[in-house]
């Protein structure tokens, strides 16, 4: 995964920094002047969330140099918030497509709406809940990678099924990227991080009412 998001986030930015609206990977909306503006805003900051995020599920890293994952963290929450802005006038002025704008519409405001969850909690001291929060907010983040990837495979499955267009494949893989990537985390919380949660509270109220379905006062 992070080999896979630092290839991406180099992979992007580098088209959007010569300035050069012509090497747009997108289609630039040639009667709305500030849509290349904001893709370039959005490329950029976003690439560099997607490069940082990795960093931050370091353990020993995290453990080791608290005052860095701070650092990074901030950077991190500045870069996703500038990214956002942008995203909203890209998503706006998109030539892609209603069904698409509606994609993006909803992954911006899940991705804004899980890093407040993930700074208000650890500004609470709520570390474990900050947790939860991050991992949802950096699956959405490697949304971008999942997209690319399904991107490549449409591309390349338009050879044998000439009739797919490119409109398809764009769309159904924002679409595709965006679900998996709100799901997938749930899964790891629920199982990895919840379930072992529930069992330790079942087995104590089991040990201290000697019935598993009562709660202690
Ligand atoms: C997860 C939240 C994100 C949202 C809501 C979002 C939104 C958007 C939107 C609306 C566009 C314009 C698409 C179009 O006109 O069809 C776009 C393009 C782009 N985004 Fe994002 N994006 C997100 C994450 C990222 C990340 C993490 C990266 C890092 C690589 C990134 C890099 C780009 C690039 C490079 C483009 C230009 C198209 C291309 O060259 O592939 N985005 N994004």
């Amino acid at each position: 995964m992070t080999i896979s998001a630092m290839g991406v986030a180099a992979f992007s930015a580098p088209a959007y920094l010569t300035g050069d609206a012509a090497q747009s990977r997108i289609p630039v909306n040639p009667d709305v002047a500030p849509h290349y503006l904001s893709i370039v805003i959005h490329a950029l900051p976003a690439s560099l969330a997607l490069f940082l995020g990795p960093l931050q599920f370091i353990t020993p890293l995290r453990v080791k140099r608290p005052g860095l994952h701070r650092i990074v963290g901030r950077i991190y929450m500045i870069s996703i918030v500038a990214a956002t802005i942008a995203a909203t006038f890209a998503t706006i002025f998109t030539l892609d497509g209603v069904p698409v704008q509606v994609g993006f519409a909803l992954l911006i405001a899940a991705w804004v709406y899980t890093l407040a969850r993930g700074y208000r909690t650890i500004r609470r001291g709520e570390v474990q809940l900050h947790r939860i929060w991050m991992i949802r907010n950096y699956s959405l983040t490697f949304a971008a990678v999942v997209l690319r990837a399904f991107l490549g495979l449409g591309l390349a499955l338009q050879e044998p099924y000439p009739w797919i267009t490119f409109a398809d494949i764009y769309t159904s893989s924002v679409w595709a990227s965006i679900v998996i990537c709100a799901v997938i985390p749930e899964y790891f919380i629920i199982q990895r991080m919840l379930t072992p949660l529930a069992r330790r509270q079942q087995r104590r109220q089991t040990a201290a009412t000697g019935r598993p379905d009562r709660a202690v006062a």
